[in-house]
């Protein structure tokens, strides 16, 4: 049984997020309608959810749905968005009448103790902060400066409300990678979005948050989906074509795909890199 699709325009990921899949969903949503049969689907590295909304848009979400990520943070931003709305709505209100540099500075050091005020918190600064991306340093904490934007978009209601409905009836939890191994059965699709192999040195963004993500992390990835893959589940997973990727999925199909993101803060290198999308199930061509 699948769930419906959503009215409305929305809903969108209501948070930048580095590495966020929107450049990529036309290669994906095929693949994943592909992998979906009649099982559960999960996406142990959520991030900001791009491909999960545009599938809850889609109506493409079957009923059994597990999202997680290893940042606290952030799944407890879904979970507030989930249970807590109009809290979360309440308190964007009032960042968004108050902005200004002070405020965004009291905000950035606070720790407010309430659920809902601190999924607010995460969502203003991501919507105000230099760059619009959540980082943290190797302490957990938040220090990126304010953005200079004239119109900043802190409280976007109708797309958050959307966002809430699609994550109604969604198992959300704070977890490393591994633990989809308990949750997925035979059958079920899981889409893993790692952070990516670095294609250069100078380009190695792989600190979302503290621990990093570095070769022991990829191969102990693929150690996973190689036991899920011997125990019936289906998985598909993004990343970067570099020579790594390439073997340590050999025994996986590769496709190789054009992404729009840009791999250096070099303009000349900005523009289409290779990446790449493995999966464990045929899919049929042209769709
Ligand atoms: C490439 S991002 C996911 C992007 C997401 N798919 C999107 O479209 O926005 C990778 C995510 O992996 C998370 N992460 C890093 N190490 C992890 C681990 N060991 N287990 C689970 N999640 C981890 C990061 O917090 C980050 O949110």
């Amino acid at each position: 049984m699948r769930r419906r699709a959503l009215a409305g325009a929305g809903p969108r990921p209501f948070l930048k997020w580095a590495g966020g899949k929107g450049q990529l969903l036309a290669e994906l949503i095929p693949r994943v309608r592909a992998g979906l049969g009649d099982g559960g689907y999960h996406e142990p590295f959520i991030g900001g959810g791009a491909l999960f909304f545009e599938l809850a848009r889609l109506g493409a979400l079957p009923e059994r749905v597990t999202i997680s990520d290893a940042n606290p943070n952030l799944v407890d931003t879904y979970v507030a968005v989930r249970d807590e709305l109009d809290g979360v709505i309440d308190r964007l209100r009032e960042h968004k009448a108050r902005h200004d540099d002070a405020h965004y500075y009291a905000v950035r050091a606070s720790r407010p103790r309430g659920t809902a005020a601190r999924a607010a918190r995460v969502i203003y600064l991501n919507k105000t902060c230099f760059n619009g991306l959540y980082r943290e340093n190797s302490r957990g904490e938040f220090n990126v400066p304010m953005g200079r934007y004239a119109r900043p978009e802190v409280l976007d209601e109708a797309n958050l409300r959307a966002a809430s409905e699609a994550l109604r009836g969604v198992s959300i939890s704070v977890a490393d990678f591994g633990g989809v191994a308990s949750r997925a059965r035979r059958g079920d699709l899981v889409y893993f979005d790692p952070p990516y192999d670095p294609v250069s040195t100078t380009s190695s963004f792989t600190s979302y948050a503290k621990g990093g993500f570095g070769a022991a992390e990829q191969a102990r990835l693929r150690d996973l989906v190689r036991e899920l893959s011997g125990a019936g589940v289906r998985f598909l997973l993004s990343n970067s074509m570099t020579p790594r990727v390439r073997e340590l999925y050999a025994a996986f199909h590769i496709d190789t795909v054009l992404a729009g993101r840009s791999v250096n803060s070099r303009g000349d290198r900005r523009g289409k890199v290779e990446e790449a999308l493995v999966r464990n199930y045929e899919v049929a061509a042209g769709g």
